[in-house]
């Protein structure tokens, strides 16, 4: 392992599956468990020995430096490399790769900025060196994997193939998003174009007999990018699913931020985040969700798997089940937004005029 291990860390992308929680906020900023969500991956890269982080940034570039500054907070240095028109994943590599410090042999440690992910950088970095590998993959098995690309290995860990998404995948290991470069095959990708390391750099990087090994392992993962995944994050972070030293609290049912106030009638359940200010009224029950700063849950309401913008209001007797509010959004009473329902920011919805009753 090297003394001080730099990284790429990857963070242009629009979030487009996340709106409107990314229209003013990139993904990786958005709070999640109580800090931005990089904060757990830096937390946790921190303590496995990386050092200096070069962020390849695009989207909404200027805030991540006005959230994490040089670093030194975490304990990192932290360089900031910005594209003017976004290079896909290859081609931000490529381009942050110029900020790195490191000699040509070196290991580097590229993160997708939108992974949790409990398992072991230190042990996928030994991989790499002792198996002289040009590329190692973080590979994480799932249920389904035909609605991911697949990565088949063969009984030494050397990776076979990178392939399409397919309905009948020949293994459910798959890209995990954190991938361990020799520098120089940073250094070969074509610099200044749009590159995919996806679809190009890693199919071509095995098919030229490349020495691509997968670091497979089944530690909590979760890619967080559709509403349904960030708000499971968040909760499994605050439940302690995934231990994160970023969290701001013991974990537990609930993480209450400064200033909130829950009523004592109210029921704050499943790992949910209760923003600063916000304010959970009487007999309101919420589970597993994420309620951001300065929001309002009226007496009465129910949140179920679901995400309140800040500074949002919820009136009484509405139910929220896997929907999603913007900021500021009031969302009369008596409502029922339920699967995957996206209500966008500064939007009012009057009261219902209907109220259930659960009569026939
Ligand atoms: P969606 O638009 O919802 O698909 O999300 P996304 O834009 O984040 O795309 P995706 O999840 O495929 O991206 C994986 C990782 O690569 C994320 O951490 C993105 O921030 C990052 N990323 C994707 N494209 C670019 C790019 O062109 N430049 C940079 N710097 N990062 C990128």
């Amino acid at each position: 392992m090297p003394a001080a291990l730099e990284a790429i860390l990857l963070v242009g992308g629009q979030g487009t599956r996340l709106r409107p929680l990314t229209l003013f906020t990139p993904k990786p900023l958005l709070p999640t468990a109580g800090v931005p969500f990089l904060a757990h991956q830096l937390a946790r890269a921190r303590a496995f020995g990386v050092r200096r982080i070069v962020f390849a940034t695009s989207y909404k570039a200027a805030m991540f430096a006005d959230a994490f500054g040089d670093g030194s907070a975490f304990d990192l240095e932290i360089e900031y490399v910005t594209e003017d028109t976004p290079l896909g994943t290859g081609g931000a590599i490529r381009n942050a790769a110029r900020a790195l410090t490191c000699p040509p042999d070196a290991p580097v440690l590229v993160l997708n900025g939108d992974i949790l992910s409990g398992h072991d950088i230190g042990a996928q970095v030994r991989q790499h060196l002792s198996g002289d590998a040009a590329l190692t993959l973080h590979l994480t098995e799932v249920e389904d994997a035909s609605r991911f690309g697949c990565v088949p290995i063969d009984e030494d860990g050397r990776v076979l193939a990178f392939l399409e998404k397919t309905p009948n995948p020949v293994t459910n290991r798959i890209n995990a998003g954190c991938y361990v470069f020799r520098r120089s095959v940073i250094d070969q990708i074509p610099d200044g174009q749009v590159v995919s390391v996806e679809r190009e750099t890693f199919p071509t990087l095995i098919e030229s007999g490349g020495r691509v090994l997968g670091y497979a392992d089944s530690s909590y993962w979760l890619d967080v990018g559709t509403p349904a995944a960030f708000v499971q994050g968040s909760c499994d972070l605050v439940l302690g699913a995934l231990q994160s030293p970023a969290l701001p609290g013991p974990p537990g049912e609930s993480l209450l931020l400064p200033d909130a106030v829950v009523s004592p009638e109210a029921k704050v359940t499943g790992g949910t985040v209760v923003g600063a200010r916000a304010i959970v009224g009487s007999g309101a029950l919420v589970r597993g969700s994420v309620i951001a700063d300065d929001a309002t849950i009226a007496p009465g309401v129910t949140v179920v798997n679901s995400v309140v913008g800040r500074h949002a209001t919820i009136a009484g007797g509405t139910i929220l089940r896997d929907a999603v509010i913007g900021d500021t959004a009031v969302i009369g009473p008596n409502n029922e937004l339920t699967s995957g329902a996206r209500i966008w920011p500064g939007v009012t919805l009057p009261e219902s005029a209907i109220r259930f009753t659960g009569d026939a």
